[in-house]
């Protein structure tokens, strides 16, 4: 098959979050299985080794160009436009907050990543040309099937195509003012299909408070050929009123087309045998003194007390209300009083959450560290030297913190919603399963309780702590299986008549 990912993020080149991962791991899985899959994205910078392709669009009122550079047999083309490039902030804002011009330079991208097949032809071996599998992600890229059904198919190009959205996060939705429809390329007739007027539990005092609204992601669910969200916890949950964000209905009634896969990671960059970014590799049969010796070694560097056997709990995320670092902060004075622990946490967003991290190793400077930026290796090293991983996230459609975390040994402590529920098995202390702990009650008692369980496992149960260290990295978290649930979707989207003629 051709498949054919658009993307706003592709790691290593632009990454805020788990989207970035996915959309450059999830396509080098299918390549390997056998497809041809391309993966189009911004060019956000000159990127080292990405080569131009010379081959250039006008698109709307704006004009394009591919850049080309394949990997381990996938396509990446990136777009090149003004808009993307030379930006001081990331890929969607900077220090004044969001882009003026995002539903331009996204409803471009979307475009852009229906020309890239029909245009580019990737190192001579011709273009890919109309018989496609298209993967729009997130809200940046769900007009995209708006464009096929409005743009491309009544010239009769693209018949055979079909079009997946994939939800990763369906809090974000892309919503702008009415006025906005006139800047994406669509001929008047369109403005249904994009406009969303949401429900009143959901109104959140701005122009879409007035029942108007352009939404991006609302036009991608109500026109896409199959929906398709990163765990099967979160395909339930964004049918719910607490989980819809005003969406439910509308995912309801495309239920029989929408799936929940679980991401899986790649298994090459985040191996702790051979991950270089760690001063101790280790496996799944050394790794009681590898990971303390990765413990040790980040003691020192960050100036804490070096001491293997206490336990080290780490926290890794976007500082966002989502990802419940607010809880966290909430429970940590008693956290700190009642164990002695040490805590150590990389983040950056939210300026007052990255005060109160600021504050957190203030308060508890002999025992606690925050580092407050994005930071790669780092990520890397307190995956590795960490005992217990904690996510208190309020909401999680996947999360790939933990996925990396029990293939380093690092038992995951997590509230129980959405991928993390799917993904984290609670620990049993009569049969011996389990590879970590999750907790119902998404607040700081809730996180304490569930801390509580991993600290004194730790401390007074050590051959049960090792065992669930052991079970959590000898579980199958590579792309396979699901590359193979996809393939199995784009076959049943091909099967079926194009949804949005
Ligand atoms: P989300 O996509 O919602 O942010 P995920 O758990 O799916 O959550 O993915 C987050 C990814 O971003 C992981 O690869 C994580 O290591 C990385 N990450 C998040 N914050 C940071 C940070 N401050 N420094 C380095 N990596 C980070
Ligand atoms: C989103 C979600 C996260 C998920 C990631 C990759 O950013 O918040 O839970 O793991 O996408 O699908």
């Amino acid at each position: 098959r051709s498949i054919v990912f658009v993307t706003s993020e592709v790691a290593p080149w632009s990454k805020t979050g788990g989207l970035g991962d996915v959309c450059s791991s999830l396509p080098l899985a299918l390549a390997a299985r056998g497809h041809r899959v391309m993966v189009v994205s911004p060019r956000y910078k000159a990127y080292p080794e990405v080569i131009d392709t010379g081959v250039r669009k006008r698109v709307g009122t704006a004009e394009v160009g591919f850049f080309h550079q394949n990997i381990k047999g996938v396509d990446f083309v990136f777009v090149d436009h003004p808009s993307y490039i030379g930006r001081t902030g990331g890929p969607y804002a900077d220090e004044y907050g969001p882009y003026q011009d995002n539903q331009f330079r996204f409803s471009l991208l979307a475009q852009a990543g229906l020309e890239a097949p029909l245009l580019v032809d990737c190192e001579g071996k011709g273009v890919y040309g109309q018989d496609i599998v298209f993967v729009a992600n997130d809200w940046h890229t769900s007009l995209l099937p708006v464009y096929l059904a409005a743009n491309f198919r009544p010239f009769g190009v693209y018949q055979k195509a079909r079009s997946l959205l994939a939800i990763h996060n369906l809090c974000h939705q892309g919503v702008f003012p009415p006025s906005t429809f006139d800047e994406l390329n669509l001929k008047g007739w369109w403005y249904g299909a994009v406009e969303f007027q949401y429900p009143p539990h959901q109104r959140k005092g701005s122009y879409a408070e007035e029942g108007r609204s352009v939404n991006f992601m609302k036009a991608g669910i109500t026109t896409c050929d199959r929906v398709i969200t990163v765990s099967p916890g979160y395909a339930e949950e964004i049918q719910t009123y607490l989980g819809g964000w005003g969406m439910e209905g509308m995912l309801t009634s495309r239920s029989p087309v929408l799936n929940g896969i679980t991401n899986g990671i790649d298994t090459e960059v985040w191996d702790p045998q051979t991950d270089k970014n760690l001063p101790v590799n280790f496996g799944t049969e050394d790794f009681v003194e590898g990971k303390r010796a990765c413990k040790m070694k980040l003691q020192e560097e960050l100036g804490l007390p070096v001491n293997g056997d206490i336990p080290l709990l780490a926290f890794i995320g976007r500082l966002d209300p989502q990802k419940g670092a607010d809880i966290l902060l909430e429970a940590a004075p008693q956290l700190m009083q009642q164990h002695d622990v040490q805590l150590v946490c990389l983040g950056s967003g939210n300026k007052d959450l990255e005060d109160g991290m600021r504050w957190l190793e203030s308060s508890f400077r002999s025992r606690s560290r925050a580092w407050v930026g994005f930071n790669e290796p780092f990520s890397h090293k307190l995956t590795a030297a960490a005992d217990i991983l904690i996510m208190p996230s309020r909401f999680e459609p996947c999360g790939l913190n933990q996925l990396y975390a029990m293939r380093y040994g690092t038992v995951p402590v997590a509230h129980k919603t959405g991928g993390l529920k799917d993904t984290v098995i609670d620990f049993d202390p009569w049969v011996k399963k389990g590879t970590g702990w999750t907790y119902t009650s998404c607040d700081a008692g809730g996180l304490l309780y569930a801390l509580g369980h991993a600290i004194t496992t730790y401390k007074h149960h050590r051959s049960d702590f090792v065992d669930l260290q052991k079970r959590g990295m000898s579980r199958d978290a590579s792309w396979d299986s699901a590359a193979q649930q996809y393939e199995q979707l784009f076959e049943w989207a091909l099967i079926d008549p194009p949804y949005c003629k």
